[in-house]
Order: C-alpha cells, then sequence, then structure tokens
C-alpha cells in the first residue's frame, strides 16, 4: 500500500498593491479567506510586482511588445540604476529650471506635476530589453526604434495608477520638442503643455549629456550647453527655458 503525502494546502494570495511604512516596504496581498495582509518584500520584489500588476491591469502594453517581438521581462536592474541616477538627476535639473522661469511661465505648470514626471520619465525602459539599453555602440534603425517606445510604454504602465493627467501626458511626450519633429507623433486630443514638455526634455537632455554612456564620456558643462544651444537655433528648445537651464547650471552644476 503507497501512503501519499497529504496534500498541504497551499497559502495563494493575491496581490493588491503596495505600501511603504517607516521606509519599510510592504506588499499588500488578499489571502485564501479573502483577508487583507501585509508582507515584507524585498525592494526589488516589490518593484517587480508592482510593474507586472501595471502590465496585467493594461492589455495594451501587452499588445506593443508583441508588436514589436519584445519578450515582457521587467529590467529592475535597469530601474534600479535609472531611479538612482538619471531620473533622479532629471528631477532635480527639472525643478531647478521651473524654479529660475519668469512668473508668466512658471505659473503655466506646477512644480509638483514636472517633480512627479521627471522621476517617472523614463519608467518605460524597464521593458526595453537590456541588450539595446546597455549596447555599447549606436543603435541600429530597429533598435532605435524600439528604444523609442519606451516613452509610450512608461505612461501604459502607469495610466492604470492614481497619477495626474498632466504628468502622465508629460511622460509620453517627454521626448518630444517645440517644432514637434520628436516622438511619439503628437495626439490631437491630448496635447501635453509645451512648456511642461519643454522642461522635462531640457532637463533630460542636459542630465544624459552629462552622465557618461557605454559608448561615450561625459560630456563637460560648457559642450553640453553648447549642444542644447544648437537645439535652440533649429526652434526645438524655448530660449527662456534654455536661458532658466543655464541660470541653473551657473547656479548648482560646478
Ligand atoms: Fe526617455
Ligand atoms: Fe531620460
Amino acid at each position: 500500500m503507497f501512503l501519499t503525502k497529504p496534500r498541504r494546502k497551499r497559502n495563494r494570495s493575491r496581490l493588491m498593491g503596495a505600501v511603504q511604512i517607516n521606509n519599510t516596504s510592504f506588499f499588500v496581498c488578499k489571502n485564501n479567506e479573502g483577508q487583507i495582509c501585509l508582507r515584507t518584500g524585498k525592494e526589488e520584489n516589490l518593484q517587480k510586482a508592482m510593474l507586472q500588476k501595471m502590465i496585467d491591469l493594461n492589455p495594451s502594453i501587452k499588445k506593443i511588445l508583441h508588436d514589436y517581438k519584445i519578450k515582457p521581462n521587467i529590467d529592475t536592474k535597469t530601474l534600479k540604476e535609472l531611479a538612482g541616477g538619471h531620473m533622479n538627476e532629471t528631477c532635480k535639473i527639472a525643478i531647478g529650471i521651473h524654479s529660475m522661469l519668469s512668473e508668466n511661465l512658471k505659473s503655466k505648470i506646477s512644480k509638483n506635476i514636472i517633480k512627479e514626471a521627471s522621476m517617472l520619465h523614463d519608467l518605460g525602459k524597464v521593458l526595453i530589453p537590456s541588450k539595446i539599453i546597455n549596447k555599447p555602440a549606436k543603435l541600429n534603425l530597429k533598435e532605435r526604434e524600439i528604444m523609442n517606445i519606451h516613452s509610450i510604454l512608461g505612461y501604459e504602465l502607469l495610466k492604470t495608477q492614481k497619477i495626474n493627467l498632466e504628468t502622465l501626458e508629460l511622460i509620453r511626450y517627454h521626448h518630444q520638442n517645440l517644432k514637434h519633429t520628436g516622438y511619439p507623433a503628437l495626439n490631437c486630443d491630448h496635447n501635453p503643455s509645451d512648456i511642461g514638455v519643454q522642461i522635462i526634455s531640457t532637463a533630460d537632455k542636459y542630465s544624459a549629456l552629462r552622465e557618461a554612456r557605454v559608448y561615450r564620456r561625459k560630456l563637460s558643462r560648457i559642450e553640453s550647453i553648447l549642444i542644447l544651444y544648437k537645439e535652440v537655433l533649429e526652434g526645438k528648445i524655448h530660449k527662456e527655458v534654455y536661458n532658466a537651464l543655464i541660470e541653473y547650471v551657473k547656479a548648482f552644476d560646478n
């Protein structure tokens, strides 16, 4: 006679969300009995679970990934690097630009929207394959196309969360410019504020130029400013936003 081990009832719980209490992250779960419980988790696992939840809530994300033949893989290493470095730096510069603008332009967009959008602007990169993100050379056409969907992916990931529409539009269009020749193409129904996009995109470009990349060294303040000035001459960057950046750089980027 064979004795079979009695099957242990698996304690399955459904992830509902996440909270932070006294700097500790907790998963909010619903257990078998429908009770809400809190579970601690590694920061990285928590982020992964939250992002997976965002993907599950929005079928458009799977469709975009399918269309571009990208495996739905969440790269938390990329997120960690971006959040601790580039997105944080872009946020500081964007708030700096906002604070240096004339009262008239400043009143067109709130500092909180700028802060939220800049802190999250590249979130979509967690779904871009790391071999493209970390390629130590210029991207080819196909790779560039894939890389360029990160702004839409960021928008789609955050769309189901409690995030202001204005913030979402800035995330979606943070690679647009004043001539509207950037990406993605503008949607007539939801045009974002030009000044908001200008602040985020100018801060994003300056921050990126001042960071070393796998394919180039970190550029100096002067080199970075000159590259952006060329864009002012081309009509892509708002002159007043550029001047506000210069004021910020003179005061804080030593
Ligand atoms: Fe970006
Ligand atoms: Fe960026």
